[in-house]
């Protein structure tokens, strides 16, 4: 009897152990013909499927500049190397001899053997040469601040900006993920109603950090900053400014050592200036300067110094180079500042454009005074012109618009770029050329009647 009963047991454990592999191979026999049908990105209609487009919006990409064409007998209005350390032989050779020593690439980031002495010599020089405790390099301009932005500014906290700042600036500030406000172009008192609604609304605590950033000259409109209001501002609803000084080192103050000697304010009254070696300077790369507690925080957190390699040792030895000869002919600044006045006066006569710019703005924005078109046709005639304008001996560049929506980017313009081997002829050719171009490709009077 005893053993019947065992059968029996056996017999109900086989069929309970077929029925649950009967069960568990269904359930992956189903699932599997699920996940075979089910596909998420084309729903079963691969054919028919279209992808929204990456990019939405009209993105107008500038041609490559004219370098390949650009010749000795070429007048280069194009360029933003104001002091024309380019063309200057001392460097050039100081660089080579660095190549011969060191090789092309500096073959890692700066903490992971990218370091060479010429780097510490250049952040050693630049700190002396601004005055400020330390200075860090970075490989290349744009990232340079867009890199130091993140690195303070985080989720939480919180950024006001000037409407026009360049588009380093721009992608900076996106990638710190911090509520952003931006201000109107260089209008201190709309960002004082700002920072005052804020603090009303007790948006600036203790427990989120503040920004002001602003560009020392507009690289998009060529017009110098309120330095002291902001800086007053600042003081008073406690934010800390980051200020882009990539147009004004080498350029403005008597020594070249930017806005800060110009307008006179005391260099610790900014907490991080950013600067680019790729305008004055004429290599590549760009340098963050501030208190060692400041800038030593970048060697960290600053993801454009950390992760890429370092600055290729002839580019850094060609800085070191060009900082020798700026500091040892200090009247290269007051030319050049003379230029830039003399080009603003002269732009000011011409018939068929206006401009935007400092006096002292080695930058000037040149717009079509006939403003019933387009951006985009403006964006077109501009192009003609400055081809034109090439075909003549001069070449110049039509600046990149990107509308944003929350950005008010300016219109289509000419970007000029002054510099100290311009002269009284070269600076009259140029806006003659202009109105020239103009009467022949720009718009004609009898479109408009049309
Ligand atoms: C610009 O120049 C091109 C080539 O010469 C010409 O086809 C085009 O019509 C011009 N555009 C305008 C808006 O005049």
């Amino acid at each position: 009897m005893i053993m019947i009963d065992i059968y029996d047991m056996a017999g109900w454990w086989t069929l309970i152990m077929a029925l649950q592999v009967v069960a568990i191979s269904m359930y992956f026999f189903w699932s599997k013909r699920k996940t075979k049908t089910y596909d998420p990105l084309c729903n079963g209609k691969a054919i028919n499927w279209k992808p929204v487009p990456i990019v939405e919006h009209d993105v107008t990409v500038e041609e490559p500049p004219l370098m390949g064409k650009i010749d000795d007998n070429v007048l280069n209005v194009g360029a933003s190397s104001f002091l024309c350390l380019h063309k200057e032989e001392s460097i050039t050779e100081d660089a080579l001899k660095s190549l011969e020593k060191y090789g092309v690439g500096s073959c890692g980031p700066r903490g992971f053997y990218g370091t060479i002495d010429v780097h510490l010599e250049l952040e050693e020089r630049l700190a002396n040469f601004l005055e400020v405790e330390e200075t860090c390099v970075y490989s290349y301009g744009f990232s340079t601040v867009a890199s130091a932005i993140p690195s303070y500014a985080k989720k939480r906290d919180i950024i006001f900006a000037d409407e026009c700042v360049w588009f380093a600036i721009q992608k900076g500030i996106d990638a710190s993920r911090s509520t952003v406000r931006y201000f109107k172009h260089n209008n201190a008192d709309h960002l004082e109603e700002m920072l005052a609604e804020a603090k009303r609304k007790n948006e600036l605590n203790s427990r989120r950090r503040a920004f002001l950033i602003a560009e020392a000259i507009y690289f998009n409109t060529g017009e110098m900053c309120p330095l002291k209001r902001l800086v007053q501002l600042a003081r008073k609803y406690k934010l800390r400014i980051i200020l882009d000084e990539s147009l004004t080192i080498g350029v403005l103050g008597k020594h070249g050592r930017g806005i800060t000697e110009y307008l006179d304010i005391p260099r610790d009254e900014i907490d991080l200036i950013v600067g680019s070696l790729e305008h004055s300077f004429a290599t590549v790369g760009g340098f963050c300067a501030g208190t060692h507690f400041i800038v030593e925080h970048q060697r960290l957190s600053g993801l454009g110094y950390c992760f890429s390699a370092s600055l290729p040792p002839m580019l850094t030895q060609a800085a070191i180079s060009a900082l020798d000869i700026i500091e040892s002919i200090p009247n290269i600044i007051e030319e050049l500042n003379e230029n830039s006045k003399k080009l603003s006066k002269s732009l000011s006569q011409l018939k068929y454009f206006t401009f935007r710019g400092d006096d002292i703005s080695p930058i000037k924005h040149v717009y079509l005074k006939k403003d019933d078109l387009t951006d985009r046709l403006k964006h077109t005639y501009l192009r003609n012109i400055t081809n034109y304008c090439m075909e003549k001996g001069v070449a110049m560049t039509v600046a990149a618009y990107l509308r944003d929506v929350e950005i008010n980017c300016p219109e289509p313009s000419i970007r000029l770029a002054c510099s100290t081997k311009l002269t009284d002829d070269t600076i009259s050719l140029i806006c003659s050329l202009l109105d020239e171009a103009y009467e022949k490709v720009g718009p004609k009077p009898e479109l408009q009647a049309v």
